[in-house]
């Protein structure tokens, strides 16, 4: 008998009978598949092969979400996280005023930098997580090192590194989220005007505040479908672990530290692990929370698939009366702008691009790359246009974004565009 499921309520041992897709549009060589691994799933929702048909007959049917809780979990284990560490003293209001200082070095050029810096992140990350896994004491100084060729970027250009952040992978989530949450974190805290010795810790921090996920059992962390009670009490550790590995590791700060044990604080209490409220939750940390979400909702990730970053940012703003401080919310999108680096917008003039670096006085007012004239024509040679321009009589704006739009509906290969820019 067939069955219609979710692709994420998919388990191993389940038959994939069929799907609502001819056989050139997923990625298995036969339509009838025995799920053996959760890569076979993540494969499927890459392909946004979001519904399948099951054989019960020929593998595992779905089994009611409360008879696996009843019936074969074992008691759960009542997580008793220790006190949390005493408060660290956030630095004093007047650094949290908005950089104003012009950039040294042009978007485009410093991208060419922040692709190798970006690279080594990554590199760097890759290696920790090994590290952790195989229980080893990671390499602070290498972690130390990176992170300050972050910062010194992002003092050379504002935006070259956290555009890059949209580059996303899919294999590697927990990699690619920490480096990215790093740079937007840096950067973030640069717009707050803080000083290069604040950027490396909040980076330290932000760079290693995943690292706990490593200590998570495998199935649970990539597991597609929604976690049981038991699981997510597991998964809840993972800040706790965190701190505890950078604990072990030499010269990272207890400022590092904290920010990866509260970076799943919320602001009103229901985070966790402590339920810390308010101002209890050091700003570094509030700031990485904020950042930490945004990433990974604009991200693929096993068990769902990103969102614009422009749709990241409304969810942001709507989550930052309940889980965020508001303030800090307002000032990432301010840092990132409306339309961040990336967006695929139309304009008023009907034509068709790709927002390429962000106007800092204008947000509304970013620079773009102009591919297609309107909906149907596109431009012989790309064009890169300055929304603050003004018409030539000095009247009015030249073009103005009217809606951002699916870059898949043109054929838009926005990482593509974003390479060649620089
Ligand atoms: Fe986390």
């Amino acid at each position: 008998m067939l069955k219609k499921i979710d692709t994420r309520e998919l388990k191993i041992g389940m038959v994939v009978e069929k799907m609502d897709r001819s056989w050139l549009e997923h990625p298995f060589l036969t339509n009838r598949k025995k799920i053996t691994s959760y890569s076979q799933i993540n494969k499927l929702l890459e392909y946004s092969i979001d519904e399948v048909y099951i054989n019960i007959d020929l593998g595992l049917d779905v089994e009611p979400e409360e008879d696996i809780e009843e019936e074969t979990e074992p008691e759960i284990e009542i997580f008793e996280p220790e006190p949390p560490p005493p408060p660290i003293p956030p630095p004093s209001p007047q650094t949290y005023r908005p950089a104003s200082s012009p950039d040294p070095v042009v978007f485009e050029e410093e991208l060419k930098v922040a692709r190798i810096v970006q690279k080594e992140a990554r590199f760097v990350v890759n290696d920790v997580m090994h590290d952790v896994r195989v229980g080893k004491n990671i390499e602070g100084e290498k972690v130390s090192k990176v992170v300050g060729e972050m910062v010194d970027s992002i003092f050379r250009n504002r935006d070259a590194l956290a555009s890059l952040t949209r580059i996303k992978g899919y294999d590697e989530y927990t990699f690619v989220h920490s480096v990215n949450v790093c740079a937007l974190c840096v950067t973030l805290g640069r717009h707050l005007d803080f000083d290069p010795e604040q950027l490396r810790q909040l980076g330290i921090g932000a760079m290693l505040h995943d690292t706990g996920k490593m200590m998570v059992p495998i199935e649970i962390l990539n597991k597609p479908g929604k976690l049981t009670d038991r699981e997510f009490l597991e998964m809840k550790k993972h800040p706790i672990y965190s701190a505890e590995i950078m604990a072990r590791t030499n010269g990272i700060s207890e400022q590092a530290k904290t920010v990866a044990i509260q970076h799943h604080e919320r602001y009103h209490g229901n985070g966790y692990p402590y339920g810390l409220k308010g101002d209890e939750i050091q700003l570094f940390s509030q700031l990485t929370s904020i950042i930490d979400v945004y990433d990974a909702i604009t991200s693929n990730r096993c068990y769902s698939k990103a969102m614009p970053a422009y749709e990241g940012i409304k969810k942001l703003y709507e989550w930052g009366r309940t889980d965020f401080n508001l303030p800090f919310v307002e000032s990432f999108i301010q840092c990132l702008g409306i339309f961040p680096v990336g967006t695929t917008v139309q304009l008023d003039s009907s034509e068709i691009g790709v927002v390429i670096s962000i106007n800092h006085e204008m947000i509304l007012r970013p620079q773009v790359i102009l591919l297609f004239k309107d909906e149907i024509r596109r431009y012989p040679t790309p064009v890169i246009v300055n929304l603050s321009e003004r018409t030539a009589d000095g009247g009015r704006f030249a073009r103005t974004i009217m809606r951002p739009v699916n870059p898949a509906q043109w054929r838009i290969n926005v990482e593509q565009i974003l390479a060649k820019v620089g």
